[in-house]
C-alpha cells in the first residue's frame, strides 16, 4: 500500500526473498497501482487500499503511505486479518502505537514497524560489540542525519498534514541509535528551526543519562551532514561511517589501534528485515523479537519528548 519511492526499493528488494511474492499493489488511484504492477510483475492491482486489505489472497501488506496515514491503513489490514509490516515512524505517537499494537493482540496478527536499520549486519554487528563492552562504558554518542531538500509543502517531506519534517523522517535513525545502546533518557534537550508551515527543519537534540553519559543528535532537510555515528566508550571509540543507518562498515579504535569491520548487505538493504518478518509470518509470530512493541513504543515515545520540548504540533 502507498506506490511511492520506498515502496519501489521494498519491491525490488522483495524479489530476492525466497519464497516471497509481490501479489497485489494498492494506490488511491488504479493507474499507478497497474503501472507499479507491471514494473515489479505483481499479479493484480486496486484502485483502493479496502480493496487489497478484502483480498483473501494476500498474507500480509507492507505499508509505505506517509506517516500520518500509518495507523489508519496498519489498522484495516489488521482488522482483516493481514500481517503489517509498516514504515517507520510506526505512527504519529505513542497512542497511536498502543492502539495499533492493541489491534494486533487483538486479532492475534503480525505488527512490525519497518526500521531496516535493526536488520542491517553492519548495525547487529555494532550493537553486539557495544553490548559485549567492548568500548568499555559508553560515555557519548554523536549522530546526525542530513539532506537538502528544496522546500515544497505540498511534498510528504514537508507537508505537515502527512507528518512532514525532518524529526521523523529522519531524525528518528539516530534516535533509534542511542535507544538501542543507552536505553531511555532520564532527560533531554532539543531546539529546533521551522519551515514556514511550522514543519521542522533541522532538530538538534541532546539526550541526557543516569550516568552521565550523552547523546547529541542531529536531523536536518536544509543540508548534507556527514551522516556518522560516534560512539565514545571508556575503553575504545566506534564509529559507524556514512550513512550510519545503511552502512557497511564501521571502525574500532582502541589502545592506540585502529580496526576496520566491513559487512555486505543484501540487495539495497531491506532484504533482511524482510526475510525476518516472513519468517515470523510463517511460524504464526505475532511481534517481533528484534523490533518489539516495546521498542516502537519507547522509539515513538522519544519523538513525543523532543516535539513537546521544540513545540511540534501536528493535528
Ligand atoms: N525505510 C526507509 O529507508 C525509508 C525511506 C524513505 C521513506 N520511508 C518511509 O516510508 C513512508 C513513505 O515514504 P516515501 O518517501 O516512499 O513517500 P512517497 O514517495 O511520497 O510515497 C508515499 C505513497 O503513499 C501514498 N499515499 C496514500 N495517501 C496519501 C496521501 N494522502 N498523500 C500522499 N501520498 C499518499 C501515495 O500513493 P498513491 O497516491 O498512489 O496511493 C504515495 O506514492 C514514510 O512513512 C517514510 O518515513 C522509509
Amino acid at each position: 500500500m502507498g506506490p511511492g519511492k520506498i515502496a519501489r526499493k521494498f519491491a525490488r528488494d522483495l524479489r530476492e526473498v525466497p519464497h516471497a511474492e509481490l501479489y497485489a499493489v494498492a494506490s488511491r488511484n488504479y493507474g499507478r497501482a497497474e503501472a507499479f504492477g507491471k514494473e515489479y510483475n505483481a499479479t493484480k492491482a486496486f484502485g483502493s487500499y479496502e480493496a487489497l486489505a478484502g483480498d483473501s489472497d494476500v498474507d500480509a501488506v507492507y505499508i509505505a503511505t506517509p506517516h500520518a496515514l500509518h495507523k489508519e491503513y496498519s489498522l484495516l489490514c489488521l482488522s482483516r486479518g493481514k500481517a503489517v509490516l509498516c514504515e517507520k515512524p510506526l505512527a504519529m505517537d505513542t497512542t497511536q502505537v498502543k492502539e495499533m499494537t492493541a489491534a494486533s493482540k487483538a486479532h492475534h496478527v503480525l505488527l512490525m514497524e519497518a526500521m531496516w536499520t535493526a536488520f542491517l549486519p553492519h548495525f547487529q554487528a555494532a550493537m553486539q560489540k557495544v553490548k559485549a563492552g567492548v568500548l568499555g562504558e559508553i560515555i557519548s554518542i554523536e549522530a546526525d542525519f542530513g539532506f537538502r531538500s528544496p522546500y515544497n509543502p505540498t511534498a510528504r517531506l514537508f507537508n505537515k498534514q502527512l507528518g512532514g519534517g525532518s524529526l521523523l523522517d529522519i531524525g528518528i535513525y539516530p534516535l533509534f541509535l542511542s535507544l538501542s545502546i543507552l536505553g531511555r533518557p532520564v532527560d533531554m534537550e532539543a531546539r529546533a528551526t521551522f519551515f514556514e508551515n511550522g514543519a521542522d527543519s533541522s532538530c538538534h537534540i541532546t539526550l541526557l543519562y543516569n550516568n552521565g553519559a550523552k547523546a547529541r543528535l542531529f536531523s536536518t532537510l536544509l543540508k548534507e551532514t556527514p551522516t556518522v555515528a560516534v560512539i565514545r566508550g571508556s575503553e575504545g571509540t566506534m564509529k559507524i561511517h556514512p550513512r550510519f543507518h545503511e552502512s557497511s562498515s564501521f571502525t574500532i579504535e582502541k589502545e592506540g589501534k585502529t580496526k576496520q569491520f566491513n559487512f555486505t548487505s543484501r540487495g539495497e538493504g531491506f532484504v533482511h528485515e524482510i526475510v525476518h518478518f516472513c519468517n515470523l509470518l510463517r511460524e504464526g509470530g505475532t511481534e517481533s523479537p528484534v523490533m518489539t512493541f516495546d521498542t516502537s513504543l519507547q522509539l515513538t515515545g522519544l519523538l513525543d519528548e523532543v516535539r513537546e520540548k521544540i513545540g511540534l504540533h501536528y493535528e
